[in-house]
Parts: structure tokens; sequence; C-alpha cells
């Protein structure tokens, strides 16, 4: 795999009062947005942030790829969305790893959909439902679902930032372009505060030197300034971990995906202003 793009300068927030709010968006399905919201809240959490996980994706892999670490599962998130009255703080679930907290997706968030068709400001009914937990937490990371939809617009409507993986071949990056231009008019029409924080390569296989450079190259091209430097290589850890149902940081702390986790942590901290806590064995 090729270090060699260059850096995009992460979006400098100066001092946030209120927590921050990180949404991980590609309407690409298994481009690895779980594995990263996942490794985002739980290396922030590591670096001593408060952090709330929240996944949007009615398939609900968070529960599943932490299931070691959870200690409830109550999950009503749709309900709260639609009924408007229920503070998420209340959904809230602790779990085993210090500093990090989890609100569990449900299946009826597939359901949404059409029941909020024609009601308006539908898209901004999960910025609302943060308001509490934007009190008294430092980071809100949310996994969102690969669409499009109510729900994907519903986090960048509350985001101040969104990371999009992206796999390095010709198809991971032919979708980009709507998710780019999501932001975009997500930005002119919802949430002027929206920062695209950049483009994180996924998945990547460092045998394919050859496609890896090619598709860098249009990447760089395509979006000069937007990709972020560090590359999540492919490691056969991320699937033992998901089946242990802890974050690599816990099962396999220095693979090569757990330390490309770490240098993005490391670097949204620095850009946020927020100092970590903890010894990182960070290269
Ligand atoms: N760095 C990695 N190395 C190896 N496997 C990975 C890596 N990142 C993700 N995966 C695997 O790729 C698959 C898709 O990852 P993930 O679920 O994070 O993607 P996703 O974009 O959230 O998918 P969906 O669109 O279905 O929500 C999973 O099986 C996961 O284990
Ligand atoms: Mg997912």
């Amino acid at each position: 795999m090729s270090h060699s793009a260059k850096s995009s300068e992460l979006h400098r927030v100066n001092g946030p009062r209120r927590a921050q709010v990180l949404a991980v968006a590609n309407q690409k399905g298994g481009v690895g947005k779980t594995a990263t919201a996942l490794h985002l809240a739980a290396g922030l959490a590591r670096m001593g942030q408060a952090v709330t996980l929240i996944d949007l994706d009615p398939q609900g892999h968070i529960e599943l790829c932490l299931q070691g670490a959870l200690l409830g599962k109550q999950a009503q998130l749709s309900r709260a969305l639609l009924s408007g009255d229920t503070a998420l703080e209340a959904l809230v679930e602790k779990t085993r790893l210090p500093n990090l907290q989890v609100v569990l997706a449900d299946p009826e968030l597939a359901a949404l959909e059409p029941f909020l068709a024609g009601r308006i400001a539908k898209e901004f009914l999960l910025r609302r439902a943060l308001e509490g937990l934007r009190q008294t937490q430092t980071l809100l990371v949310l996994d969102c679902p690969p669409s499009l939809g109510v729900l994907t617009a519903n986090a960048l409507a509350a985001a101040d930032l969104v990371i999009v993986p992206c796999e390095l071949n010709l198809l991971g990056l032919d979708g980009l372009a709507d998710m780019v231009e999501a932001i975009e008019q997500t930005r002119d029409f919802l949430n002027r505060d929206l920062t695209l924080a950049g483009v994180l390569r996924t998945r990547v296989d460092a045998r394919q030197m050859a496609v890896n450079a090619a598709m860098e190259k249009v990447l760089l091209r395509r979006y000069p300034q937007r990709v972020l430097p560090m590359a999540v290589p492919f490691c056969a850890e991320m699937s033992k971990a998901q089946m242990a149902g802890w974050p690599l940081f816990t099962t396999a702390p220095s693979s090569p995906a757990a330390r490309a986790y770490e240098q993005l942590c490391l670097a949204l901290l620095q850009s946020l202003g927020l100092e970590s806590t903890a010894q990182v064995a960070c290269a």
C-alpha cells in the first residue's frame, strides 16, 4: 500500500464547547463504514474522550461487532426518532470499554422512510434527538446505512464532520462522486457547518500495488486535499475481532488496521483541538 497520497489537512475546529458529531457515510455497501465508525469511537474513547457511538443502520452491525463489550441491548432508536419526544440519552448502553457508550439500531429503522415521507423537516429528527448527548459527551460517532436515504440525510444534517470510507477499486471510486455531491447538497440546504473531514482508503490490499497506485492517482486528481493521509490495510484480524465482538484495539492492537485507525483518531483529536490522555503506540 502506498502512503504517498497527499494528505488533506483535517478541518480545524477551534475549542469545541459541545460534542462534535462525526458521521461515517458512503452509500456503497461493504466499504468499511461500520469498521471505521467502531474503531473511531473505540479509539477516541481509549484516548480519554467521552464518546457515544450511534448505529443508524437497521442491519444493526454495531451490536454484532461489539457483542463482547456491550452491557445491554435495548434498541428503540426508530421509535425515538419517530416520536420526537425520546431523547437519545434514555437509549444509551454502557460498554466494558471505558468512556465508550452506544445507542443501538433496531430493524424498524428500515421502515422509517415511508413513515416520514410527508413530514416537514424529516432530515432534522436526529439533530434534535442528539441535543442532550451533545451537552455531556465530547464526540458522537454515527454509523450510517449503505444508502442516501432519510437516515443518512439525518446523519449529515446532524454532523459537524463526515468521513467517507472508500475502497481502492473502480466500483469504489465510481460511487464516491454521488456521496461527495450529497455532502455538498447537505451543506447548501441542510447543514452549513458540515465539513468533509476526508476520504479514508479502507480494506487496502497491499498485494494489489499497481491497482492501488492507479486508483490513488485518480482519487487525488478528483479530490485534491480530500484524501486522508492514512489508509486502512486489509487484515485478517478484522474478521476475528468482529467474531469476538471487540475492537481491534483489544484483540489485535498492533495489527496494521488498528494502527491506521489509531493514526486517524490522533489526527482527528488534533484537528478538533482535543488532547489524548492515553499512551498510544502509534507509529
Ligand atoms: N481493514 C479491514 N480488513 C479486513 N476486513 C475488513 C476491513 N474493514 C472491513 N472489513 C470487512 O469488510 C466487510 C465490510 O465492512 P463493514 O461492515 O465495516 O462495511 P460497511 O460499509 O459498514 O458495510 P454495510 O454497507 O453493509 O454497512 C466486513 O466483513 C468487515 O469485516
Ligand atoms: Mg455497516
